[in-house]
């Protein structure tokens, strides 16, 4: 096959060991033709805000040919472009622009599920059990006296069982919703199937992927009941992470992803995979990685730290030895489209957004690959009065919990809702963004030294070009503190940077780091050195 996108980023084998990735959910992100849904076209016109924001990377949400049941997580075509988000051209040219100005593009690879309107899943319905049609996924015999319960006690992950049974009695697995049947990956054509999807793909030129939902591919053999969510009363999903589940972090799952790492390595450049991947300790997630296997696993324990010093030291500590072990760089997320925004879950209001401030800081200080989520730079809240008829996420049919409101379209410019997300004229965008949002937009921070993008702008160049906070400085220095005070030291080429983050309910006093280099909220100076605010972080540098 011949390579479409040619175009290729200085060679930089080491880019996503710490990169500065941008998440960008297409359909919130920009509308180009007005229709209230972002799409590429939306994407390519606004690239060059993600070049200044200072970005490395940019990972594309689903894309692909779906009838949106779970927004594109379920794909009917693994090798095009839904007409709602353009056309493989449209991709062709945010690839060609984005290399031009220096970004990499990584898109969503979703293994574990088709669409229900997969035509492989179109031919297996009307097919006979047992017939090769059916072995694409994951088909059994019911139990009871004439199969009419479920094969197992499997839950979904949106809720109710993991089981839907088809009109000639045999039922199919879906670990989410039902319009996402689980492929079996047990079966070769599965397999290869997936080894050509990539390679079509990294033929566009692609940078990488991310995969998923990594660990569920394989499921145990004889599918076994899991049994203590019925003892304990917790619905299975809430062991995610706990316990092993026998359609989770299964052993045989990394094989799959060492027959991959071979097809990413044969391409020029530096093409790289992350997993979404969820096991029961951080070393079972660790095996994920590695040379032979994927680059880099989502760490969430991150993400669900509580706001307090001791729950992001062990997480940080815990990461990062693990990060030595395997010798791959750690991951830091703070938000993501599943999760609700961490200005909320940090407090909501000026508080939540204090925090957030200064979690960004603390996070872009890390050594390892940050993952962004697209708004929160510019410091978005979760909107939580969205309309219920609105809602669209197929988990809130089924349990009542959302994942909408952290998906609302990005508010650009303008007085009115949908901000500039489309261009003038155009269609309500497909979820409301709140009145408040004005003062959030993209245009109503720019240049405002204290706003919050320009804050991660500061902060995002700072990481790019110091020293200290390159791939070759690996590893952080705790300094003695009071406790509620985060101050670590990482330091190269004679220069050493501080990142003191102020989780007690003082201000701390700092004399010993040097001179600030940027801070969440403005920093007072007292005596010979400064004073860092409550729910406050800051850079300090010292040459
Ligand atoms: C992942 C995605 C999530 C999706 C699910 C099923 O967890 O991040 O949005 O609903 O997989 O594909
Ligand atoms: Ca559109």
């Amino acid at each position: 096959m011949t390579t479409r996108n040619p175009t290729q980023l200085a060679s930089d084998d080491d880019w996503w060991r710490s990169a500065a990735i941008y998440q960008v959910y297409v359909r919130s992100f920009a509308d180009a033709n007005g229709d209230g849904i972002g799409d590429l076209a939306g994407l390519r016109e606004r690239l060059p805000y993600l070049r200044d924001l200072g970005v490395d990377a940019l990972w594309l949400t689903p894309f692909y040919p779906s009838p949106m049941i779970d927004g594109g997580y379920d794909v009917a075509d693994y090798r095009d472009v839904d007409p709602l988000f353009g056309t493989l051209t449209d991709f062709d040219n945010v690839i060609v622009d984005a290399h031009a100005l220096g970004l990499r593009i990584i898109v969503d690879l979703v293994p574990n599920h088709t669409s229900s309107e997969h035509p492989w899943f179109q031919a297996a319905r009307t097919a006979a059990p047992g017939s090769p049609e059916r072995a694409r996924y994951v088909f059994a015999e019911g139990r009871g006296v004439a199969g009419e319960l479920p094969p197992n006690d499997w839950e979904s992950v949106f809720g109710g069982p993991a089981w839907t049974q088809l009109a000639d009695g045999q039922w199919y697995l879906h670990l989410f919703d039902p319009a996402q049947p689980d492929l079996n990956w047990r079966n070769p054509e599965v397999r290869a199937e997936f080894a050509d999807v990539l390679r079509f793909w990294l033929d566009r030129g692609v940078d990488g992927f991310r995969i998923d939902v990594a660990h569920g591919l394989i499921k145990a053999e004889g599918l076994p009941d899991v049994g203590f969510g019925q003892l304990t009363g917790q619905r299975q999903v809430e062991l995610l992470g706990k316990r092993r589940l026998p359609y989770f972090d299964q052993d045989e799952v990394h094989d799959i992803y060492r027959t991959w790492r071979p097809i990413l390595d044969s391409y020029p450049g530096s093409r790289m995979a992350v997993a979404e991947a969820w096991a029961e300790t951080p070393q079972r997630l660790a095996r994920y990685i590695g040379p032979d296997e994927l680059h880099q696993a989502f760490s969430f324990d991150f993400l669900d730290a509580h706001w307090s010093a001791d729950s992001f030291r062990k997480v940080i500590d815990t990461a990062l030895a693990e990060s030595v072990i395997v010798g791959a760089p750690t991951t830091w997320v703070l938000s993501n489209h599943d999760k609700q925004r961490h200005v909320t879950r940090y407090g909501d209001g000026p508080e939540g957004l204090r925090r957030a401030r200064a979690a960004a800081l603390l996070m872009l200080a890390l050594p390892g690959c940050a993952y962004l989520y697209q708004g929160e730079e510019l410091g978005l809240p979760e909107v939580l009065d969205l309309p219920d008829d609105l809602r669209q996420d197929p988990q809130y049919l089924r349990t009542g919990q959302s994942r909408d409101g952290c998906r609302v379209p990005i508010p650009w410019n303008g007085e009115l809702a949908p901000y500039g997300f489309g261009p003038a004229g155009s269609a309500l965008s497909w979820l409301p963004a709140p009145a408040t949002w004005r003062e959030l937009s993209v245009r109503a921070q720019t240049g405002v030294s204290d706003s919050t993008l320009e804050l991660y702008r500061t902060a995002l160049r700072i990481r790019r070009t110091h020293p200290a906070l390159s791939v070759s400085s690996a590893r952080i220095t705790w300094q003695e503190t009071d406790p509620g005070i985060l101050a670590f030291t990482r330091s190269a080429a004679g220069t050493a940077l501080t990142c003191v983050v102020n989780i007690s309910d003082e201000p701390a006093a700092v004399a010993e780091y040097g001179e600030p280099l940027v801070a969440s909220t403005a920093l007072t100076e007292r005596d010979a050195g400064y004073l860092v605010p409550v729910d406050a972080a800051a850079w300090f540098e010292r040459r």
